[in-house]
């Protein structure tokens, strides 16, 4: 199931199912209240348990983890309650933690080689920042010296060395898979651990088309999704939207982002892949959003579609632990 996290299964799974270590998300709703910290270090632990990572890069994550944690009481506003006893039912803040592949620059050498890095998102429900601008990404967050707040990010600035950052995203857990973001940071994984080198999930062509889609529509996207796979060929093509089309062919998917740049990645991060789409997706609404303000006029037929209305397990799901 989703969430699992290090084992050493053979990954023959869907992405969903798939566990950490073989590309798959590890994922725990947060509590609302003054717990949510001491949850997210928890979380941490658990999620990289029996990895064998140093205590040191685990120190630093559940730091980290914790002062993000910590924000998401800065963004309770579009937390939706119902059922008996008025419980959350979506829109509440998120635990997640992936793995990435990464390319890095030997600074002596000059050479590029790969690894891998661990992310951690912490989603919450609100797209806006509470100070009004979005906080920058990579930088360290200015407080000043006499200021007794306004040090987490800072604090997660200096941590990561920079590798942190925020993107609009979507809900994993919930009955609706709300909008809003997710505020990250990476730790490189040494390579000297096994996890630099697990073998991952690697669906390709129009397998991977299929894994791409179902992820997407259980992130709330279903409605536009149009799957193409080439008669014959392995290029396959999926519609997310009027203006998102994303591609796979063999071992390469790679989609046009909003700015018109292409991004690109292999088959082996379709965890991280469909992070972007989405971070794609909800860039494009934003912005939609913003020229209908200004053209109210606009049809409503170019907006992308965004399905908030796909179903869900039931809502005792913030029960489990
Ligand atoms: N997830 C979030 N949603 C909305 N606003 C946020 C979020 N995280 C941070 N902010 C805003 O950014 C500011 C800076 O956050 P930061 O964690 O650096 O400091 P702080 O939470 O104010 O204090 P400290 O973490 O030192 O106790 C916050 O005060 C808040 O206004
Ligand atoms: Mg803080």
């Amino acid at each position: 199931m989703a969430g699992v996290a290090f084992d050493d299964r053979v990954p023959k799974v869907s992405l969903a199912q798939a566990s950490v270590r073989a590309g798959g998300c590890f994922m725990r709703p947060l509590p609302l209240d003054g717990t949510c910290a001491s949850a997210a270090r928890s979380f941490f632990r658990e999620a990289v348990a029996g990895a064998g990572l140093p205590g040191d890069l685990i120190h630093d994550g559940v730091t980290m983890a914790s002062e993000l944690a910590a924000n998401t009481l800065n963004a309770h506003g579009n937390i939706e309650y119902g059922g008996h006893g008025h419980r959350p039912v979506s829109g509440i803040p998120e635990f997640w933690l992936y793995i990435r592949n990464i390319t890095v620059v030997d600074s002596n050498s000059a050479r590029c080689a790969s690894g891998r890095e661990l992310v951690c998102k912490i989603f919450d429900s609100e797209p806006g920042w509470d100070a009004g601008e979005p906080v920058p990404i990579g930088a360290a967050v200015p407080a000043g010296p006499d200021s007794v707040r306004g040090r987490g990010l800072q604090m997660v600035a200096g941590l990561s060395a920079g590798i942190w950052g925020h993107h609009l995203s979507r809900g994993r857990l919930g009955v609706w898979k709300v909008p809003g973001k997710a505020v990250w940071f990476s730790l490189r994984i040494p390579a000297t651990s096994e996890l630099a080198r697990s073998e991952r999930l690697a669906p390709r062509g129009a397998e991977a088309i299929e894994e791409l889609a179902a992820a997407l529509t259980d992130r709330g996207l279903g409605t536009g999704l149009v799957p193409v796979t080439e008669p014959g060929g392995e290029l396959a093509v999926l519609s997310v939207s009027h203006k998102l089309t994303v591609w796979c062919q063999g071992q390469a998917v790679w989609w046009r982002e909003p700015d018109g740049s292409y991004d690109r990645m292999l088959v082996t991060d379709l965890t991280e892949a469909v992070e972007r789409i989405i971070a794609a997706h909800e860039d494009l609404v934003v912005a939609r959003e913003g020229s209908r303000g200004a053209a109210a006029s606009k049809s409503q037929d170019d907006l992308p579609p965004v399905n908030d209305a796909v179903g869900y397990p039931e809502p005792d799901l913030y029960g489990r632990w």
